[in-house]
């Protein structure tokens, strides 16, 4: 049998077919447009979401037997929100994760209602991205598409209605929006009311590896598949990824170099740290997760790349670094704001620490290693909660630079664990369908046997204690940077 990954990202979808033995048999890319209205806002049109999800999936299984497709399942950027009338049209143009407008509902629900209650609730407290400070935005900036609300979405949870007409959502996702109890992996009354909803707006919530239902004749048609093929809630790309990697269970850890930048830890526990540094939600797997997320990562060396240097060939520019660890350029990747561990969606990227001889070379390894620093902040948060880790897995498209893996091993001090593909909330998505469709009994039975280590990269001592010193220099930056920020 085949079974269809979806992962809804924020420059493309990404989609993988794969086979019951966990074989990838195809993948395809489609990218739409993402909008900037105002500085620091993210959009992006869920009706494009769609539109390319089709394309995307026709070419996908355009020459196999489509009788053999089983399954089709997803990870979804996260936190979007999208909100629909009641004949399920799209109000207005989905707000997303690494959208910033929201500080004044931010701060309203930290400070007003405050981070105790919301910790209480949610296990987590209030981030810009978040989905019901965006509520809040929409009830206080456009309160006649407030009114208009009928239905309260996730991004690929917006997919899987047009796919099966069912408005549901899953756990790990739903977690992100600050409307779950996540401990008890339910909506949170209290948090519908602090928001002026009712849960009857919210969707239906499932574990990730449960079938909502089959496809709709319409959408069956678009497809060119049977209407017998199931849907199965899936996954926040994150945790997605996490089963796509194998990071399920207890104490892995995950590192996502996508768009955002993420580490994740999984954990059979539920657990919150006492400042709500990392976000405590629903694992994929039946069980819990930690994580810290950067909002721009892959991203930074993207904009370095294409925006500023003008290269399309990475591999060409990062041949050229040859001095890891001795670096004197520095550089914030907080491009769009950040969220894990600072919470300021003001904060913006700086280069600091140029002199004449300073080259390009330099500050492209500066990004490189930005990034690498800011992951660190996060570990150095699930460190202090005395999480000890020694290895992590590493996937999307940053994952495939093998100097970006080396500079991760070294500035983490963990050893980087390399799958046979980076491709991870799409195989995670594709996996959660062969579990909904009862190939393997579990998410953790399909990880054991699918998920495969190629390579390790090893951290080196001597490059460690170098970085180590760079980074004592990194944390001290952002503090003093902080104050022009606004
Ligand atoms: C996680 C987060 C991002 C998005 C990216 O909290 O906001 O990783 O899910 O798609």
């Amino acid at each position: 049998m085949y079974y269809i990954g979806i992962d809804l990202g924020t420059s493309a979808v990404k989609l993988l077919l794969m086979d019951s033995d966990g074989k990838i048999v195809n993948i395809v890319s489609r990218e739409y447009p993402l909008y900037f209205p105002h500085p620091g806002w993210s959009e992006q049109k869920p009706e494009d979401w769609y539109e390319q999800t089709v394309l995307g999936i026709r070419e996908l299984i355009r020459d196999v037997d489509k009788s053999q497709v089983a399954g089709i399942s997803f990870g979804g950027q996260m936190h979007g929100l999208v909100i629909l009338d009641e004949d399920d049209n799209v109000i207005r143009p989905a707000i997303l994760w690494n959208d910033g407008r929201t500080t004044e509902e931010t701060d309203y629900l930290n400070t007003v209602i405050g981070r105790e209650k919301l910790s209480e609730y949610t296990a987590n407290i209030a981030f810009a991205g978040f989905t019901a400070p965006k509520i809040l935005w929409v009830k206080n900036k456009e309160p006649e598409n407030f009114a208009r609300i009928s239905k309260i979405m996730l991004p690929k949870d917006y997919i899987a209605y047009k796919l099966t007409g069912v408005h549901c959502t899953d756990v790990s996702d739903a977690s992100g929006m600050l409307l779950f109890d996540v401990k008890n992996r339910r909506w949170s009354q209290e948090m519908c009311d602090i928001c002026g909803i009712t849960t009857a707006q919210l969707a239906k919530c499932y574990e990730s590896y449960e079938a909502v239902g089959t496809l709709l004749p319409q959408a069956a048609g678009e497809l060119g598949l049977g209407t017998s093929v199931k849907v199965a809630a899936g996954a926040g790309d994150n945790a997605a990824a996490a089963v796509g990697t194998g990071t399920v269970g207890d104490n892995m850890c995950n590192i996502s170099l996508g768009t955002s930048g993420t580490i994740f830890i999984s954990s059979k526990k539920f657990g919150v740290d006492k400042y709500n540094a990392l976000h405590s939600f629903a694992h994929a797997d039946g069980s819990y997760h930690l994580m810290g997320c950067m909002l721009s990562a892959a991203s930074c060396n993207k904009w370095w790349m294409d925006d500023i240097i003008g290269t399309k060939d990475y591999a060409a520019e990062q041949k050229a670094i040859e001095k890891l660890g001795e670096n004197h350029v520095y550089f914030l990747p907080y491009l769009m704001g950040e969220r894990s561990p600072h919470n300021n969606p003001n904060a913006r990227a700086v280069f600091l620490g140029m002199s004449m001889d300073t080259t390009r070379t330099d500050m492209t390894q500066a990004v490189l290693e930005g990034v690498a620093f800011a992951l660190r902040d996060s570990l150095e948060v699930a460190r202090s909660l005395g999480i000890e880790l020694t290895r992590t897995k590493i996937c999307g498209g940053g994952a495939r630079s093998p100097l970006w893996k080396k500079i991760i091993a070294n500035v983490l001090n963990l050893r980087v664990d390399v799958l046979e593909s980076e491709e991870g909330p799409s195989m995670g998505g594709a996996m959660l369908a062969a579990v909904a469709c009862g190939e393997y009994a579990s998410v953790e039975e399909i990880a054991a046997k699918v998920v495969k280590v190629v390579e390790t990269v090893e951290p080196d001592a001597e490059l460690v204690a170098k970085y180590e010193e760079r980074y004592r220099e990194f944390r001290e930056i952002y503090p003093a940077c902080k104050p022009l920020f606004g």
